[in-house]
């Protein structure tokens, strides 16, 4: 087939051509803004999920979905690794009232928001960074305090979006970036603005651990928010995934081949598009068989280790490594810290739990409860378990 017509996404945050087995968050999202526009009050979302499962795409699909709702968005904002909490919501801030005051005539009630939003942004360090045509307004969101100055702006924003019978949605991508006091603010503010019934809502994503970040910077995070796990697609679902892209196409998947793929991929969203891929660019006739199945598999798997799983292993230290090698070689997850020590040749578990907390630091694994550690990454531990046994690491 020709290889320009691929419709296969492989990548990161790159909408799939089926976005599929997620009806049920698409509705549940669609009513929200439902609720919260017709002046009621419900919970903001957290997505968290392992690498690759979809919550970027999700994001993405959410914004469309509110923005035909006629509500604001800061499109699927990602935080990045070092973020200044002045500078990312101001910057969201403004966005949302822009795209507010271009479609609705409200102009006096979101230039003073605006002036509000330009007061915030003055606490940036080393100065402003937003271009704002409006005088600040001072004595609000303008006290240095991020809890309150972040309660004072999503107010304000609330306010002007009622004002034009509208919503504001944050979409914050990688959330887990944010610092506590950030999230503390984000906890503070989105309790505020939900008490008053304020058409704001906040779609946050990030890795497995988000929740106990949250909960750990406002304990009462658990019951602020809806946390929604975002999982490997059903067996259904990822069939789905796979072959309806080909199909709008005229391309038709063997039923033996289709039901290989979706074992191999385990349901994870990236590893389905990475073998629809390579299956498209091998199949010869107008169908593709389990002969390319065959062709194909190891391929994608040796690439998926070189590129998905290789550079991932080598942000480790050889003791992290060889800490990654003692996880997987405990069978199921999640592994208990004091197995993980004894298997890394430890004499307790004081010695080890540096190497835990960085790999910990560096996004590859996480702790899902007290003692415990797993993998952020899908199939990690069978990959390790493929190239780095713990064999290798005993002369080291
Ligand atoms: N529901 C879905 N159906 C089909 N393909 C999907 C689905 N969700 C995601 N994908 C595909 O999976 C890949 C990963 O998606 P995405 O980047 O959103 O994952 P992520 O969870 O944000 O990963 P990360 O944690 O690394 O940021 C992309 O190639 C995307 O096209
Ligand atoms: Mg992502």
């Amino acid at each position: 087939m020709q290889r320009r017509d691929n419709p296969y996404t492989p990548g990161a945050g790159r909408k799939p051509p089926y976005l599929a087995g997620r009806d049920e968050d698409l509705e549940d999202f669609a009513s929200l803004v439902e609720v919260l526009s017709g002046g009621g009050a419900d919970r903001s979302l957290i997505y968290y999920g392992l690498r690759g499962v979809g919550k970027t795409v999700l994001l993405m699909e959410l914004d469309i979905l509110a923005s035909e709702a006629g509500w604001a968005t800061t499109d699927v904002q990602e935080v990045g690794s070092r973020p200044d909490f002045w500078a990312t919501f101001a910057q969201m801030a403004s966005r949302l009232l822009r795209e507010m005051s271009r479609t609705h005539r409200i102009k006096e009630r979101i230039d003073r928001a605006l002036g509000v939003v330009k007061a915030f942004s003055l606490l940036t360090p080393g100065g402003v960074q937003l271009k704002l045509d409006v005088d600040a307004v001072t004595g609000m969101a303008d006290s240095g305090d991020p809890e309150q100055d972040l309660v004072e702006l999503l107010r304000e924003i609330g306010e002007s979006a009622r004002a034009a019978g509208s919503g504001a949605l944050f979409l914050i991508d990688e959330m887990h970036n944010l610092d506590s006091p950030s999230l503390a603010a984000v906890c503070m503010a989105f309790q505020a603005v939900s008490r008053d019934a304020l058409p704001v809502a906040l779609v946050g994503a990030g890795p497995p651990d988000l929740q106990v970040r949250l909960m750990r910077a406002k304990p009462y995070a658990d019951r602020l928010f809806e946390y929604r796990e975002l999982g490997r697609l059903s067996d259904s679902a990822a069939r789905i995934a796979l072959i309806q892209p080909a199909a709008t196409l005229g391309v038709r998947y063997h039923e033996d081949a289709a039901r290989a793929v979706v074992e191999m991929a385990a349901g994870y969203p990236y590893f389905l598009q990475e073998y629809g891929r390579e299956l498209w660019n091998a199949a010869e006739a107008p169908s593709v068989t389990m002969a390319d199945v065959e062709e194909v598999g190891d391929l994608v798997k040796e690439q998926l280790a070189r590129t998905f799983y290789a550079t991932r292993f080598a942000m480790a230290s050889d003791a992290e490594q060889r800490y990654l090698a003692a996880m997987a070689s405990l069978g199921s997850p999640p592994y208990s810290s004091v197995e993980v020590a004894r298997a890394w040749g430890a004499e307790n578990q004081r010695q080890t739990s540096p190497h835990r907390d960085s790999l910990i630091q560096k996004g590859l694994i996480w702790s899902p409860r007290r003692g415990c550690v797993d993998f952020t990454v899908p199939l990690f531990a069978e990959y390790l378990l493929e190239h780095h046994p713990t064999g290798e690491f005993d002369d080291a």
